[in-house]
Formats: C-alpha cells, structure tokens, sequence
C-alpha cells in the first residue's frame, strides 16, 4: 500500500528547497514541494533573471520538475516563504496548478512554523481551462 507522506514533511522539503533560492534581486526566497499521486516528491525553489520578467516560481519549478518526469496526478503542494504573512501562489502559478492539477490541496507555510491548508479553488475561482474550448 502506499504510504502518503505526511504534511509536515512536505513542509520540511519545501523549506530545505527555499535554501536553493536565487532571489539577489527581491531577497524573497520561497521553496515548493509537490506530492505527487504515486509518492513521489519534486521539490523547487524561486530562481529569479536579471531582467525580471524571466524569474521562475518555486511553485512552478516544482511543478515542471514534476510533469517532467513523468507526473500528471497531484495530491498537494507545500509552499515556504519567510514572510510572518502567508504567501500564496502568485496568479501564474494559480493558472498553472490549475491546468495540471484542478482543486489541489495548497499548504502555506513560514519560517515560524504557522501552517494553513487551502484549495486552489478558494485561490482561483472560476477558473479558465480547456473546458472552454473542447
Ligand atoms: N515567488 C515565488 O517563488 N512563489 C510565490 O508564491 C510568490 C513569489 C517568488 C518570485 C520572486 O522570485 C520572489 O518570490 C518575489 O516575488
């Protein structure tokens, strides 16, 4: 049977990818780690560009990293900043989740160790997706 990770060590791994951070630019580190169905665990942290507009989520590298290897079902993410408020998945990243994961558990998380868990569909209503057009 598989065993589903817990939480809190989706927490932990997300935290351990903020250290990867390359933020010289906002200072902002955030690390993500993403569940996926069958165990698996694809970590990913913000890398940001000199011109700005190139800059990587945590979220979506993550994410990438996951779809990349093969991954298409999604339990959760974790996400760790170190700011006292939450940080939630910026509207790209929402967009994006959305696509490849629908109403995907969300658990927000900072460097004091306060944690909340939310759906991405609480994040991203009404959503725009392929059912539009198909
Ligand atoms: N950032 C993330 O990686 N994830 C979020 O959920 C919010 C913002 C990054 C992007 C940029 O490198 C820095 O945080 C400041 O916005």
């Amino acid at each position: 049977m598989l065993q589903v990770p817990a939480a809190d060590k989706l927490v932990a791994i997300a935290r351990g990818a903020r250290a990867h951070a390359y933020a010289p630019y906002s200072g902002f580190a955030v690390g993500a780690a993403v569940l996926c169905a069958d165990g698996r665990i694809f970590a990913g942290c913000n890398i940001e560009n000199v011109s700005l507009g190139a800059t990587v989520c945590a979220e979506r590298v993550a994410l990438f990293k996951a779809i990349s290897e093969g991954a298409r079902h999604f339990r959760r993410i974790a996400v760790v900043a170190g700011a006292a408020t939450l940080t939630p998945p910026c509207g790209s990243c929402r967009q994006l989740l959305w696509e490849f994961c629908g109403d995907l558990e969300i658990i927000l998380a900072n460097l004091q160790g306060e944690e909340e868990s939310l759906r991405l569909k609480d994040l991203l209503p009404r959503p725009y997706d392929a059912s539009f057009f198909m």
